[in-house]
């Protein structure tokens, strides 16, 4: 059986979780964004497509293998990109929890991979986003963190919300997010409103 190609693995993949390239490119674009790190990123290239520079970390065998095929993945972002610059693709087949070797950048990307934001904020500029969702728990961490401030959300339609952010991480009957709970299990509470990501900004 011939075996599939890297691109045509990303393409399945993209077909499997739904095509990100919009969410990645109205972030990119709001808040001028020229370097990311993305944590747990699987096989998720559709940053680089919007983001000159992007760092990928994933310690799973298969997210190694993928991007042992470097060259192919680089021209095929070359070929897609939506920027001028040349793209720059690293990948670190590592413990995203464990020292990375990066230069702080404008963004880090949180999806379903754990606590990222908060493992990974020491390599957020000041004044930097933090795009995640709540699927492990990520965004209530920063809701409730200081070194954050939450500045929006982004629904189906991938647009940015900025108003009524009070209304956000509120549980019935305003009962208080329990953190430990949350670090415990790893899931997002049962909010009275979700979104599909959210956005912060890193203050400190
Ligand atoms: C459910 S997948 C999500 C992948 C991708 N972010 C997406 O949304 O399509 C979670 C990924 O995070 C990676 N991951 C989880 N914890 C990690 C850690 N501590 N260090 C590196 N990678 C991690 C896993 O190996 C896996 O590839």
């Amino acid at each position: 059986m011939k075996s599939r190609n890297t691109i045509e693995e990303y393409h399945e993949y993209r077909d499997k979780i739904g095509n990100r390239t919009e969410l990645y490119r109205i972030v990119a674009k709001r808040y001028g964004v020229a370097s990311a790190l993305y944590p747990g990123s699987h096989i998720d290239i559709a940053p680089s497509l919007v983001i000159p520079k992007v760092i990928y970390v994933d310690n799973f065998k298969g997210a190694i293998n993928f991007f042992k095929n470097m060259e192919m993945i680089k021209k095929y972002i070359a070929e897609n990109k939506e920027y001028e610059k040349p793209s720059d693709i690293v990948f670190m087949g590592q413990d995203y929890s464990e020292e990375l070797d990066v230069e702080p950048v404008d963004l880090i990307i949180s999806q379903y991979a754990g606590f990222v934001g908060q493992e990974t904020k020491k390599y957020l500029n000041t004044g930097g986003i933090l795009l995640c969702n709540d699927s492990h728990g990520d965004a209530t961490l920063s809701r409730f963190d200081d070194d954050f401030e939450f500045l929006g959300v982004i629904g189906k339609n991938n647009r940015i919300i900025d108003t009524k952010l009070d209304d956000y991480f509120v549980l019935p009957r305003s009962k208080n997010v329990d953190l430990v709970k949350v670090k415990e299990k790893m899931k997002e509470p049962k909010y009275k409103l979700i979104a599909e990501n959210y956005l912060f900004r890193k203050i400190k």
